[in-house]
């Protein structure tokens, strides 16, 4: 796929939706709080001149954050709940960002997002090295052998020994490191970065929105810029990471064993040219995806995609949901009829969107690895695959069981009709999960942290006029159940109506008040399967 992909740019005879798809990089930026993830994408906007201003993503987010009663709980919390994809251009590529929550409560979010790229950026902050955080999302990359590229951020401040943290990337992640920029002094003599391969120095001087040039020095003229530097401590160190340190290899990189590390400083915009350039240079063309009945390759001539997150209230005036799907393979254009493969409905893409940092336009073309807009009034839910009419699904949308499962109660009894259609609709937008009991007691919802109760509370309020509180369960768990044999499952949902329920797809899901009722269920019905991890169809 990839040989396929980097062949294509360089081939005459490559088709225009090969070319156009061989220079798309698809990525997200994966880091704990604080490591600097917000700074860094303004500054890559910059250069994208997406932006004219650094600044314009926090400010937008704030703005943005007063229009709407459920925004005001990221504002007062100072936390993006949002997910957003952000399009820009760099000398021949074009770059799709896609932003993620960075609070954990939202992490679902974030692991749907991560099933729509195909390169993500690790920050790191150099004082504090690899957060929890960063290691759980870096874990859900592995799992799709997502090539990762290292940002190793903060580096004007106070850091830790740069090879310590090569070494603790290398250990606690198991992945081999290739730094492909060296810093040169630390903290406040912290003077530019050393290109590992060529021995060009860039120099922390650089404008906003630029990038200083690589320029020859040798060891004496870098230690002349600064009293703590040492010309012969440098020359050591250099030769240590020339040989002492893996040397690059592309095949690894992209099977997602090693990742290249760049150093530098978001705030000053430092390095973050080096790290976009590294991006267009190494980081893949859109991959093939995966469907259920075969893989679709991303130079395929016909339109495929798949939604991986709704998104409500972006516009206030209206009260659409905007889905965002990612391209798979062809051209979309603007006005096609594509095929919604779940209701087999056709639907006229008449506005789908792109994102930029300030604003969205219509997009009169998409490729392979764009992400676009696609405004709906409920049609369309996450995990659903557009087609140009083969009957294809994508998988690998996941669904995660909820941590926590709380019943929902109304204080109107005669809303009831009205909250269950609330409630569907927010299972199909991805912010809680909804299971029917069987038995037909009320709703339960599940979410991975309490924030995703705050949210609902608030858009139930704001937008259905529904007052909920939440009570606690018997339940504590949610397993998703299967087996090979129909019949048995027919006869455990039977033996078990009072701990069923179904999920949004009518998927059959056990409900249990602790782990070991699991296991103890699971023995007394050998080849029923219990999972907490699902692929939305
Ligand atoms: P996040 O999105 O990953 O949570 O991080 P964000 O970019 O918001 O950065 C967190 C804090 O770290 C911010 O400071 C930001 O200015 C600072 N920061 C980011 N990159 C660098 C860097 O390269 N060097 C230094 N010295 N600081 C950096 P804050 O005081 O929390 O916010 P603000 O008041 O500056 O907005």
């Amino acid at each position: 796929m990839n040989a396929i992909s980097t062949s294509a740019a360089s081939n005459s005879a490559a088709s225009p939706i090969a070319l156009e798809v061989a220079r798309r990089r698809t990525f997200a930026i994966i880091s704990h709080p604080d490591a600097g993830k917000t700074t860094l994408t303004e500054k890559l906007l910059l250069f994208g001149g997406a932006i004219q201003l650094a600044g314009h993503v926090r400010a937008k987010r704030d703005r943005r954050s007063t229009r709407s009663d459920w925004m005001a709980i990221e504002r007062e919390r100072g936390i993006s709940v949002a997910t957003s994809v952000m399009t820009f251009e760099f000398e021949g590529h074009v770059f799709n960002l896609l932003d993620t929550p960075g609070h954990e409560d939202f992490s679902e979010d974030t692991y749907r997002t991560l099933t729509a790229v195909d390169a993500a950026v690790m920050v790191i902050d150099a004082a504090k090295g690899i957060e929890s955080r960063t290691r759980k999302l870096l874990e859900v990359c592995r799992l799709r052998d997502i090539p990762i590229i290292t940002f190793i951020n903060k580096m004007d401040r106070e850091s830790r020994d740069p090879f310590e943290i090569l070494d603790e990337i290398e250990k606690t992640l198991a992945l081999d490191t290739t730094p492909m920029t060296w810093p040169v002094g630390r903290g406040r003599d912290f003077v530019g970065t050393v290109d590992v391969a060529t021995g060009g120095v860039r120099l922390l001087d650089g404008d906003e929105g630029k990038t200083g040039p690589l320029r020859k020095m040798s060891p004496a003229e870098i230690a002349a810029l600064n009293v703590t530097l040492d010309a012969g401590a440098l020359d050591d160190e250099l030769t240590l990471v020339r040989e002492g340190c893996n040397s690059f290899d592309l095949d690894s990189f992209l099977e997602g064993h090693l990742t290249p590390v760049y150093f530098g400083s978001a705030l000053r915009n430092f390095g973050v040219g080096d790290l976009l350039e590294g991006l267009g240079r190494f980081a893949p063309p859109p991959r093939a995806q995966d469907a259920d009945k075969r893989r679709v390759e991303a130079e395929e001539g016909r339109m495929t995609a798949f939604v991986f997150k709704i998104q409500a209230n972006m516009d206030p005036n209206h009260r659409d949901r905007m889905a965002f799907a990612r391209l798979c393979s062809g051209k979309l254009t603007r006005g096609m009829k594509a095929k919604l493969v779940r209701t087999g409905k056709p639907m006229s893409l008449a506005t789908p969107q792109f994102f930029f940092a300030q604003d969205r336009q219509l997009a009169e073309e998409a490729y392979a690895g764009d992400v676009v807009g696609i405004p709906n009034h409920g049609n369309l839910r996450i995990g659903d695959t557009l087609t140009e009419g083969e009957e294809i699904n994508f998988v690998g949308v996941p669904s995660f069981a909820p941590e926590i499962l709380r019943r929902v109660k109304l204080s109107d009894a005669m809303k009831a009709k009205k909250l269950r259609q609330a409630l569907q609709e927010m299972a199909e937008e991805g912010v809680v999960q909804v299971f029917r009991p069987t038995d037909g007691s009320p709703a339960l919802v599940g979410v991975v942290g309490p924030l995703q109760l705050d949210v609902l509370k608030n858009r139930l309020d704001a937008e259905y006029g529904l007052d909920v509180g939440f009570d606690t369960s018997e339940f504590q768990l949610a397993r998703w159940v299967s087996c090979e044999d129909g019949k048995k499952l027919e006869e455990f949902a039977a033996a078990n109506r009072l701990s069923t329920a179904d999920d949004l797809d009518g998927d059959l899901v056990f409900l249990s008040p602790s782990a070991f009722m699991i296991g103890y269920t699971g023995d007394r019905w050998p080849g029923i399967v219990f999972t907490d991890v699902k692929d939305v169809k």
